[in-house]
Formats: structure tokens, sequence, C-alpha cells
């Protein structure tokens, strides 16, 4: 593999990236080429997306010039297999160590896997497999950063108040270095997942850790407790009126208890 370098940052897992200056959906994209044979650590990013994808099937809007929007190929190891509901997490963790490297902020992360800068989201992930038949092919992460103002949507358009990089650094953000340091610090954490440093990492930066939370399932049914933390295998444990329960990563929205 050749190494690639994006401007002066080398890449050092990174096996090919593609830029699209306008696109469908890089998560698309990128599944198209893990199905036509990518390799591990393949990159697709685009400047715009006209049918970007969110969690919950929502859409995700990206608009020119005012966003990180890519796709990784992921091609899992045997060793990794255990750890397939981790990846998504694995993510956020890279996004925020990314920015906590390059600028004095302590980004946290909504479980599983929202990153939230200021108390407001400013970065969402999207996990998607491909399955042959029962075999598993790879996975796809996407990751969408609002980096200016303009990547911001509407508040009647979101479910949770969205921020963005710039807002609060207050300081404009060059977005080739900013995704060099997010897929560095990916396969760096990558070596480590389902580790107890990794699980350390998600659980000090957790949000609303110790507070009254509620987690309300697609079909509305809604559980209500204190959040306590992350377990090793990324499920997130509650303290409700009946005891102690842990929920896994699915079909759940997290809110502050209103
Ligand atoms: C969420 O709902 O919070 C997840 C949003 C994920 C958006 C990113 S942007 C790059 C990639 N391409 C997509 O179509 N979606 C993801």
């Amino acid at each position: 593999m050749d190494t690639i370098r994006l401007k002066n940052k080398l890449l050092d897992k990174v096996n090919e990236i593609r830029y699209l200056p306008i696109t469908g959906s890089t998560n698309q994209d990128a599944m198209d080429w893990l199905i036509a044979g990518a390799g591990d650590g393949c990159v697709v990013g685009a400047d715009e997306q006209t049918a970007g994808r969110g969690r919950f099937d929502r859409k995700w809007v990206t608009l020119p010039g005012s966003a990180l929007a890519f796709s990784m190929v992921i091609r899992p190891k045997p060793e990794e297999l255990l750890y397939l509901p981790l990846f998504t997490p694995l993510a956020g963790i890279a996004v925020s160590s990314a920015i906590e490297s390059l600028w004095p902020v302590h980004p946290l992360i909504k479980w599983p896997n929202d990153v939230l800068l200021g108390g407001k989201k400013i970065c969402g992930i999207l996990g998607e497999l491909a399955w042959d038949e029962s075999k598993l092919v790879g996975l796809v992460l996407g990751i969408g950063v609002n980096v200016s103002k303009g990547a911001v949507p509407p508040v009647e358009q979101v479910s949770f108040q969205a921020g963005c990089l710039e807002e609060v650094l207050k300081t404009e953000v060059d977005r080739v270095d900013f995704l060099a340091q997010i897929l560095n610090e990916f396969h760096r954490w990558r070596a480590y997942i389902g580790s107890a440093d990794f699980i350390e990492y998600w659980q000090d930066h957790l949000a609303f850790k110790n507070q009254e939370v509620k987690l309300v399932a697609t079909g509305g049914a809604e559980v209500f407790g204190r959040l306590v933390g992350v377990d090793k295998t990324g499920e997130l444990i509650l303290e409700t009126d009946l005891g102690e329960t842990s929920v896994q990563v699915g079909d759940v929205h997290l809110r502050l208890r209103s």
C-alpha cells in the first residue's frame, strides 16, 4: 500500500481516498465501493450531498463548503468481529479525540456516538453493515461534521439542538487538516477497540453522566433513569426505579429528562 498524505499529514492506515465535489450519499458510494472490492481503510468524501442519510432513516443535509462528510470502508479483522457494535462509537471517539488534539475544548459523546460541543450536536455517525447471505462483507462508517454555520440545520428539522465547530471554537477550521486528524485518530483507537482504555475514554466523555435521562424507543416506549455509564460491551447503564438496567445500541433516542 502506498503512503497517503493529505496536505502534509501522513495517513498511516488509509488505503485510498476519493473526493467528490457533489454526490448523493458518501455512505452509498462507500457501500458500492465495498461491494466492488474496496480494501479496508478506503475513504470517500464529498463537499455536498444531495441524499445524505442519518440514523433512524432521517435525511442528513450537506451543503457545499460548510461541512465534513465522508465514509470509511471497514473490513473487520477476525479478532475485531467480537467488537462490531463498537465501531460506530469508535468513530465518535476518533472525532472527539481529533477535536481535543487540535483545540483546547472538551467534546462530549451522546451515547452511542453523537459528538457534542458546547451542548450542541456537531457530528453524527451512521454505521451500515453489508452481508453476503450470512457472511459479513464489511461495514461503512459515515461521519458528518457541521464545520461552519451553513451546515447547521434549522431548529424545526432536528430532534436535538445542533451547532457547528467554528461557532464554539471561534476560529476557522481547515477541513482537510481536520479530516486527516480524524482518520489518524480512528486508526490509532481502532487498535484499542473494546479495551479498558477505549471504554475509559468513552466514559470520560459521556454526555449526561449522573443526570436524569429518558430513552425513547422508535415505537414510543420510554424508559427513565439516571445515566450511570457504559459497560464494556458498549451498552448504556441506567439506574431506574426497578434497579440497574442496560440498554443495547439500537432504535432508541437518548434525551435529558424534561
Ligand atoms: C445521524 O443521524 O446523526 C448520522 C448522520 C451521518 C451523516 C453522514 S455524512 C457522511 C455520510 N454519508 C451519509 O449519507 N451519511 C453519513
